[in-house]
């Protein structure tokens, strides 16, 4: 799977539209989604967020920011995948976070947002959330 240069284009203008509402209101909005649609997931997490808030964004801030080459961040990718393994996190949640952060864009972006402003995301999310998933599979081997 590979994203086309106007998908990349869509998804770089929806996150700068994004990203202007705070970061503490949008992982506000995404982790109540998260914990509301699965409360199990809350006690993977610690129990002050304002942090992980932060470092979700500036993470998909670098992600989308490199788009156009995620080979150069493929190492960063690949330690931070590592680290989720080690949080419990197993590849069925990817999908369930996968679907609260579309929610949450959708909500973030407002009126900007399109069927193929989601398909763009849900594309990105994929290309993402399988290089994450490789690296459990091959961590759980070892
Ligand atoms: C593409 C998807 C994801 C991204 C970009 C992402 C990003 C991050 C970042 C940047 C951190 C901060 C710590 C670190 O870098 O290790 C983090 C921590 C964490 N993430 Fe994710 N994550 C993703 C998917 C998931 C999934 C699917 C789960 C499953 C519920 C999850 C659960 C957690 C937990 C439990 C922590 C640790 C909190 C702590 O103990 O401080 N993440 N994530």
């Amino acid at each position: 799977m590979e994203l086309s240069q106007y998908q990349i284009k869509l998804i770089k203008q929806s996150w700068r539209n994004f990203r202007d509402v705070s970061p503490a209101v949008v992982g506000d909005l995404f982790y109540s989604k998260l914990f509301s649609d699965h409360p199990s997931l809350r006690k993977m997490f610690p129990k002050k967020m304002d942090e992980q808030y932060k470092k979700l964004i500036d993470t998909l801030t670098t992600i989308v920011v490199r788009l156009d080459n995620l080979d150069t961040i493929n190492d960063e990718i690949t330690e931070m995948a590592r680290r989720h393994v080690d949080y419990g996190v197993k590849p069925v949640h990817y999908k369930i976070v996968g679907d609260a952060l579309l929610w949450t864009l959708k909500k973030g972006t407002g009126c900007d947002w399109n069927n193929e402003t989601e398909e763009a995301w849900l594309s990105c999310y994929t290309i993402l959330s399988n290089l994450m998933i490789n690296v459990t599979a091959q961590k759980e081997t070892l």
